[in-house]
């Protein structure tokens, strides 16, 4: 069977002020009427029944977002996830080991597939057709990604390149580079080698963890520490805090999928399916205003928002009037107690904001 794992421990530090510690991005209807959790769990529904897929997710978020996580997921119709909550966050290679573990329970060994919860697909079709594709690879024991046709050199994300021909449609993955920098990554588009990483991963749980046992055999103690003393009530999975909070903090990409494909070794081979599905990453307020429905001027506008003359601009108002004059390429984000203008184009930076803010207290 296939268990959707919806990774959804983010802080969403780009999207402030809209995103708050006690309400990161990924619990908001940024694009839509449902909010990002929501639609990543809905993403899933009319998969054909050749891949079986479990009606009961794992969903691993921090302690602190408990009730929003269950009650958005119940206001979708979800009533039987599997809540694992994280004492505090150690990135995603943790978090998706624990849900292996979770999904180990009672001798079973299903097909995972993560899933990050700040993304927007919008051909599900699409997306449907790779992950079954997927599951017919990762069956076979290999970890499968989902690579996105990239457009411009950017630095936030992971870069797949293509080797050889695999099974159904895949390639295996000759190197993996997450988050190079500029110069790096404008190399690997020129290249026309390399695809993004969309941050989607295939596989089956013991084959996770197997490569985790090869490639992080400290995050895999730790996990199997506090999994192995969890407490169950309710929905929600609570793994023993301090052996949690003893796990090195690392992402997927970095503790192994960096390492896969030049660890012949293990006998886990890591694949690539290009994935054509209306694919972005809501990271930044651009990519927020990329998305999202705009007028004959390229604005886009949230709220009530009134604007003259200007261009390619994203205003959003959340409790007030907001107008704009003479704006071109400009974010404004305004919340009740805190207002962002930033240069379009650098919307990559405000997570310095939030550093400033939280070393001033
Ligand atoms: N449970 C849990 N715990 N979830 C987490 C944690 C954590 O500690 N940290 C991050 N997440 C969740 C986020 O909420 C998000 O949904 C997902 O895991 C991915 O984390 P990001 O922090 O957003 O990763 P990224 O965007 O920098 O990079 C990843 O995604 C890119 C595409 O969007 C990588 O996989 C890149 O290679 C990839 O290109
Ligand atoms: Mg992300």
């Amino acid at each position: 069977s296939l268990v959707p794992v919806i990774l959804c421990g983010g802080s969403g530090t780009r999207l402030w002020p809209l995103s708050r510690e006690t309400y990161p991005k990924q619990f908001l209807a940024l694009a839509g009427e449902h909010t990002m959790l929501q639609d990543t769990a809905l993403r899933l529904h009319g998969l054909p029944d050749s891949v079986a897929l479990d009606a009961s997710p794992i969903v691993v978020c921090n302690a602190e977002h408990r009730f929003l996580a269950a009650g958005q997921l119940a206001g979708v119709g979800i009533a039987h996830a599997r809540i694992v909550l994280e004492p505090a966050g150690r990135n995603t290679a943790p978090a998706l080991t624990l849900a292996a573990l979770q999904a180990c329970e009672g001798g079973a060994d299903p097909i995972l597939l993560a899933m990050p919860a700040d993304h927007v697909i919008t051909d599900r079709p699409a997306l449907h057709a790779a992950v079954v594709q997927a599951h017919a690879v990762a069956s076979q024991g290999a970890m499968v990604t989902f690579g996105i046709v990239a457009d411009r050199p950017e630095t936030g994300y992971g870069y797949i390149q293509r080797g050889d021909a695999h099974l159904h449609g895949s390639d295996r993955i000759a190197s993996f580079a997450e988050k190079p920098d500029a110069t790096t990554a404008q190399r690997y588009l020129d290249s026309g080698e390399y695809l993004w990483n969309s941050g989607l991963f295939m596989v089956r749980a013991s084959v996770w963890l197997k490569a985790l046992a090869s490639c992080r055999p400290d995050i895999l103690q730790a996990c199997q520490q506090a999994m192995q003393q969890a407490v169950r009530d309710l929905d929600f999975i609570r793994p023993d805090a301090a052996s949690f909070a003893a796990c090195p903090s690392d992402s997927i990409d970095y503790a192994v999928m960096e390492r896969l494909p030049v660890r012949a070794d293990l006998g886990i081979p890591a694949c690539v399916l290009p994935l054509q599905a209306g694919w972005s990453d809501l990271g930044a307020w651009d990519a927020l205003w990329d998305v999202s429905a705009r007028d004959a001027n390229n604005n886009a506008t949230m709220g009530d928002a009134v604007l003259h003359d200007c261009t390619d601009s994203l205003l959003m108002a959340n409790s007030r009037l907001v107008a704009g004059v003479g704006l071109h390429n400009i974010v404004v984000i305004e919340t009740p107690d805190a207002v962002l203008v930033a240069d379009k184009s650098q919307t990559q930076s405000v997570k310095h904001i939030v550093a400033q803010l939280k070393a001033q207290g």
